[in-house]
C-alpha cells in the first residue's frame, strides 16, 4: 500500500499557485501540479491528432488507473471501477443493495449530500435512516462521536454509509472498529473517502469496507470529472448504472462490437462510467495518482502533521478550539471560533491577507498539502490573533 518512509519538504515549486496566496482549501479543490497540468496538455495534443489513439488506448490507461488507485487503498486492481463522481459511485452501490421495512441505514450528521441523497431514495420503502450526531460539546467530541456510531449500529442495520474524515471539520472515524461492528451484524460498510484518500492512509485490508468511493480532484490532486470506486464481493455480478459498450466482454475487438454481448467485462469494469477513456482526463489522472504514490500517502500526512504541530497549540491558546489530534486529520481540520468573534471581520481579514479556506458556521476549515509551508500557517495564526483582538 505504501512506499518508503521519507521526510518530505515543501513542494510548492512543483505547483503554479501565486506566491502571495495562502491556499488552505484542498478539501474544496486541490491545485494541479505542473506535472499534472503538462499531462493535460499532452492529452489535448493526442486528441489533436486522434490517429495517435488506438483501440488499445481505450483500455491501457484505464487499467493503469485501476492499478495505481488499488495500491493507494490496498485492494485488488480488478475490483476498481472508473467513475465520474462520488454520487455516481454511491448510486451504483445503492442500486445493488437491498433492505426491507424495519431495517436501517446508518449515516453521519451533516454528511456530504452525495452520500445522503442516494440513501434517501433507497429508504423510501420504509427503511429507516439513522443519523448519528456528535455530542454537543467540544470536549472529547471526536471520541464520543465514534462511540455513538458503534452504539447506533444494531441488528437491523443493513448499511453503514459514511466518510473516513468528515468534510466539514476533519473529524476522524475509526473505520477498522466501525467495520468490525458492521460486519458483526451483517451490514455493508460504504465509504465516501474523497476527503481522506491521497492525504490520509486508507488500508482496506484492515478496514474491509465493501465499497470505497473517491473522486480525483481533492487530495489526490488530479482533474475534476474522474474518480475510482472499489467494489467488494457483495457487488460481484451487480448491475451497472449504465450499459456502456466498453464494459462488455470482448469489447477490446472493435471489429466485433455489433456482435452484441450479454456478458460484462470481468471484475469491477462492469461498473465503469461511459466515456471513461477520455484521453485528457486519463492522462492527467495517471500523472496525479503517480505523483501521490511517489510521495507516499503516509509521508504526505506526516508532512501536514509536522507543518501544523507548532501552530495548533498557539491557536488554541488564543481561545479557538481544535479537535484532539487522535480524532482528526492533519490535512483537514476545523478551528472552532470563540463566541465573541466577529465572523464578518474574520472573513475580511482572511481575504486581506490572501488566505483561502472555507468558513462554515462557527468554524473555519483548514486543509493543506505538500504545497503549503510554514508561511501559510504563520499567516493564519496572525489573522486569528487580529480577529480575536490580540
Ligand atoms: C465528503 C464529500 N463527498 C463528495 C464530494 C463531491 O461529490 P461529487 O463527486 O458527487 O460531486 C465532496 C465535495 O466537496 C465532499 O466533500
Amino acid at each position: 500500500m505504501e512506499n518508503q518512509k521519507k521526510l518530505l519538504t515543501c513542494q510548492k515549486k512543483l505547483f503554479t499557485l501565486p506566491p502571495e496566496l495562502h491556499y488552505l482549501n484542498s478539501a474544496y479543490m486541490s491545485p494541479l501540479s505542473k506535472r499534472v497540468q503538462e499531462a493535460g496538455l499532452a492529452g489535448v495534443a493526442v486528441k489533436g491528432n486522434p490517429n495517435q489513439i488506438s483501440p488499445k488506448d481505450f483500455f491501457k490507461k484505464s487499467n493503469q488507473l485501476r492499478n495505481l488507485f488499488a495500491k493507494i487503498i490496498n485492494v485488488q486492481a480488478n475490483r476498481v471501477a472508473l467513475i465520474p463522481s462520488v454520487s455516481y459511485g454511491i448510486n451504483t452501490v445503492a442500486a445493488n443493495l437491498k433492505a426491507n421495512k424495519g431495517q436501517n441505514i446508518v449515516l453521519m450528521h451533516e454528511q456530504f449530500p452525495s452520500n445522503v441523497y442516494p440513501w434517501r431514495r433507497f429508504a423510501s420503502n420504509g427503511v429507516e435512516i439513522k443519523t448519528v450526531s456528535p455530542p454537543n460539546t467540544n470536549i472529547n467530541r471526536g471520541k464520543e462521536w465514534n462511540i455513538r456510531i458503534l452504539e447506533a449500529i444494531d441488528k437491523n442495520t443493513v448499511i453503514v454509509a459514511m466518510p473516513q474524515v468528515h468534510w466539514t471539520d476533519g473529524t476522524l472515524f475509526d473505520l477498522e472498529k466501525i467495520g468490525q461492528r458492521a460486519r458483526s451484524v451483517g451490514a455493508a460498510l460504504i465509504i465516501d473517502a474523497i476527503q481522506s484518500v491521497g492525504a490520509y492512509p486508507f488500508d482496506n485490508a484492515k478496514i474491509k469496507a465493501d465499497a470505497v468511493i473517491v473522486a480525483n480532484y481533492k487530495h489526490l490532486m488530479g482533474p475534476y470529472g474522474i474518480g475510482y470506486a472499489y467494489y467488494g464481493e457483495r457487488f460481484d455480478n451487480g448491475t451497472p448504472l449504465e450499459d456502456n459498450w466498453l464494459s462488455r466482454k470482448g469489447s477490446e475487438d472493435f471489429s466485433k462490437l455489433i456482435d452484441y454481448q450479454d456478458e460484462y467485462a470481468s471484475g469491477a469494469a462492469r461498473f465503469d462510467m461511459g466515456g471513461r477513456a477520455n484521453p485528457i482526463l486519463q492522462t492527467m489522472a495517471v500523472a496525479s495518482l503517480g505523483q501521490v504514490s511517489e510521495f507516499g500517502v503516509d509521508n504526505i500526512q506526516n508532512y501536514c502533521q509536522q507543518l501544523i504541530a507548532p501552530y495548533t497549540d498557539k491557536i488554541q491558546e488564543l481561545g479557538f478550539d481544535i479537535e484532539d489530534r487522535n480524532w482528526r486529520g492533519a490535512h483537514l481540520f476545523g478551528i472552532r471560533l470563540p463566541d465573541n468573534i466577529d465572523l464578518l471581520r474574520l472573513k475580511t481579514v482572511l481575504e486581506q491577507n490572501n488566505i483561502v479556506l472555507s468558513v462554515r458556521g462557527d468554524a473555519i476549515r483548514v486543509s493543506l498539502n505538500i504545497y503549503n509551508d510554514a508561511a501559510d500557517m504563520h499567516a493564519l495564526l496572525n489573522v486569528l490573533k487580529v480577529a480575536i483582538g490580540n
